[in-house]
């Protein structure tokens, strides 16, 4: 019996939903090689006359209150199954031991099946990891009151809220309704008290999207464009309606598709934009490279879902941020750049 069929049989339909979202992000990530080369379009100016010291080197950022000692994180993946608890427990002690933040999952379904065990699968993240610094995650929609509970839920950090319509509408048993959208974010930004972070889940947000959001005087937006995991095709493959699903693949799985906005392209109009609201960048990121052009681009703190959990599953997580760690400051050195600072100066080509 595979591990999918065994919690199909144990599980909540919910519950059901976030073990197929790993499965089906798992065998995207399978193509890995396909997903290096989202960045490869950027070209970063690196200036020979070096004017910095090496031991001057400092790779932190001073972002939503809070001084994280590395520049990127693990994104929103996980919570609400037996897999999702195993995943939450497994990355949040890993984000313990090299000392990166982390967010969980929609905990959208913790608020409505509130049985121990589906709640014990986000409470899992603070057990482990009690000075960490985590991101509480809700779907737009939800109100303050309920965003409060994801917060208590976990003692987070930071709220992000996660804005999904094309994900959504990619399976026949999606939200439709999206008429109180406006209402429920402006009740959440009036009444929470820390920061909140807008992000997409892999379309991005267009130029006109960003402007809207700018006004909104939230901590962060998380652009979270196209080219790393691809909810279109997890939704769509997922759908009950096969006919509907079938449809939506057609028209949304495409590299030049209505739905294509990469993280890079979008980073880049947002530097012509000169938004007020700081960036995170997230969609698509594999290497220590996407991390650092990114940074370079004008964010201050990178996400990474699919490709973190892809090399969980194969035992490499641990080596691969070891890898980053070591290869941030080499690149930095590079560029010439001392610090967050330094690096959003870089001329882009
Ligand atoms: C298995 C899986 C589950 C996810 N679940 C959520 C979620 O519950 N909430 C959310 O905001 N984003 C969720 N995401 C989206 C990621 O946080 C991220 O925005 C998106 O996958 C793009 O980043 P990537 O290309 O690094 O995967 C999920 C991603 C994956 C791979």
């Amino acid at each position: 019996m595979t591990d999918l069929n065994r919690n199909k049989k144990i599980e909540s339909a919910l519950s059901q939903k976030k073990n197929e979202h790993i499965f089906l992000a798992l065998k995207q990530w399978k193509n890995i090689e396909s997903k290096k080369t989202n960045f490869s379009k950027v070209f970063l100016d690196r200036p020979s006359l070096l004017t910095i010291d090496y031991k001057n080197i400092d790779l932190s950022t001073n972002f939503l209150n809070h001084q994280f000692k590395w520049p990127f994180y693990i994104e929103a993946m996980s919570g609400g199954s037996s897999l999702g608890y195993q995943l939450n427990d497994e990355l949040s002690k890993i984000a313990r031991e090299f000392d990166l933040a982390m967010a969980v999952g929609s905990q959208s379904i913790a608020l409505k099946q509130t049985d121990k065990q589906t709640i014990e699968s986000f409470k899992i993240v603070r057990k482990n990891n009690p000075n960490g610094f985590i991101f509480a995650n809700i779907g737009i929609g939800h109100n303050a009151n309920e965003a409060q509970q994801a917060i208590d839920m976990i003692e987070a950090n930071v709220l992000e809220i996660h804005i999904n319509p094309v994900q959504e509408l990619s399976t026949s048993d999606g939200d439709r309704n999206f008429s109180n959208w406006n209402e429920t974010l402006q009740d959440i930004i009036e009444n929470i008290k820390i920061p909140i972070i807008i992000k997409e889940v892999g379309f991005g947000f267009s130029k006109n999207s960003l402007l809207k959001l700018d006004n909104l005087n939230v901590a962060a937006i998380n652009v979270a464009g196209s080219g790393g995991t691809d909810f279109g095709l997890i939704e769509s493959t997922r759908s009950p309606n096969k006919t509907w699903g079938e449809q939506v693949k057609n028209i949304s799985s495409n590299q030049n598709s209505l739905f294509t906005n990469p993280t890079y392209e979008i980073l880049k109009n947002a530097r012509n934009l000169n938004l007020k609201t700081p960036l995170i960048a997230n969609g698509g990121i594999a290497s220590a490279d996407d991390v650092f052009k990114s940074l370079a681009l004008g964010s201050h703190l990178v996400g990474v879902a699919g490709y973190f959990l892809y090399l969980w599953k194969n035992k490499k997580l641990a080596e691969e941020i070891r890898n980053w760690q070591t290869q941030l400051p080499f690149l930095y050195a590079s560029f010439n750049a001392e610090n967050l600072n330094d690096l959003h100066q870089l001329n882009i080509k």
